[in-house]
C-alpha cells in the first residue's frame, strides 16, 4: 500500500520502521521538514515529504501527531489522496501535561476523534492510541499465538475499518471492533483497555467495563 504518515516521533517513527519492513511504500512528514527526517528515511526506506504531501495518491494516511498540533495541519491534506483513503488516528487528549483545553472534546462532548476528524475533515480510524510505541517493535506475533496483542479499533467508514484492521493484523496484532467513532471514549486515556497489553477476550472485556466519565486526571 501507499501509506502517508503525519508524525514521525515515538509512533510515527516506529509505524515507519515496521511498514517499510513489511514492503510498503510510506512517506512520512513532521513539523520541521524533510531534510530533518534523513536519518529515518535512511534506516527505513522511506520517503521524507512536506506535510502537505504526505497522503497524496495515499490509500492510508496515519496522522500521529500531539492533539494540540492537529489544528496546525494544512487545510485540503486529503484532496490529493486514493479515492476512499483510511486514515488512522493515534491522539490522545493530555490537557494538563501537553495539550491544554480543547473546548469541543470538554465542552461539545466530543470524543477525542471525533474532534480531530472534525479539524482534519475527514473522518478516521481510531487505533494505536493506547499502544506503547515500543510495542509496535516488540510485542508483534503471528496470527494464532497464545500472546498476541490485540488493539481497539473504532471507526464510522467499516470500509476503512477493514483496511486498518487487515494491516494491524499484517503488523503482528489481533484487533477488536470497539464501534463507531461516537462510542470510541471506551478506549481514550485513562479506560481499562488503555495500555491493556493483551489478547482479544480481555479487550473486549476492558472496552464492556469502561466508563464515560472523563476522569480528573484528564480534564484541563
Ligand atoms: N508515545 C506513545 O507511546 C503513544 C502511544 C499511543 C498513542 N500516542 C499518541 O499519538 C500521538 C503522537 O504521539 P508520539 O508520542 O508519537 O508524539 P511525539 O513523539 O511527540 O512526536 C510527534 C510528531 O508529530 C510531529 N508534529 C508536531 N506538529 C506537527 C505538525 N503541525 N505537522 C506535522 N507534524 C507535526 C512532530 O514533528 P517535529 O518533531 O518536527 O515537531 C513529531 O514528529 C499523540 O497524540 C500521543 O498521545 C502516543
Amino acid at each position: 500500500m501507499k501509506i502517508g504518515i503525519i508524525g514521525a516521533g515515538n509512533i510515527g517513527g516506529n509505524l515507519t520502521r515496521r511498514l517499510t519492513a513489511l514492503g510498503h511504500d510510506v512517506s512520512v512528514a513532521n513539523s520541521r521538514g524533510p531534510h530533518t527526517l534523513t536519518a529515518l528515511a535512511e534506516e527505513t526506506g522511506a520517503t521524507p515529504v512536506e506535510v502537505g504531501d504526505a497522503a497524496r495518491d495515499a490509500d492510508l494516511v496515519v496522522v500521529t501527531v500531539p492533539l494540540k498540533a492537529v489544528p496546525d495541519l494544512p487545510s485540503g491534506l486529503f484532496d490529493g489522496a486514493a479515492d476512499g483513503v483510511a486514515v488512522i488516528d493515534t491522539g490522545n487528549y493530555y490537557p494538563q501535561q501537553r495539550d491544554g483545553k480543547i473546548a469541543g472534546i470538554e465542552d461539545e462532548g466530543l470524543t477525542e476523534s471525533g474532534w480531530t476528524a472534525r479539524q482534519i475533515g475527514h473522518t478516521v480510524v481510531k487505533a494505536f492510541n493506547g499502544t506503547y510505541a515500543q510495542d509496535i517493535l516488540d510485542r508483534p506475533r503471528p496470527a494464532g499465538a497464545p500472546d498476541r496483542m490485540a488493539l481497539p479499533v473504532a471507526g464510522d467508514d467499516e470500509a476503512a475499518k477493514r483496511v486498518v484492521r487487515a494491516l494491524i493484523d499484517e503488523l503482528g496484532f489481533d484487533t477488536v471492533d470497539a464501534g463507531s467513532l461516537a462510542d470510541s471514549w471506551r478506549q481514550q486515556p485513562g479506560t481499562p483497555v488503555y495500555g491493556l497489553q493483551e489478547g482479544a477476550d480481555a479487550v473486549t472485556k476492558a472496552l464492556a467495563e469502561a466508563s464515560p466519565e472523563r476522569s480528573a486526571d484528564f480534564r484541563a
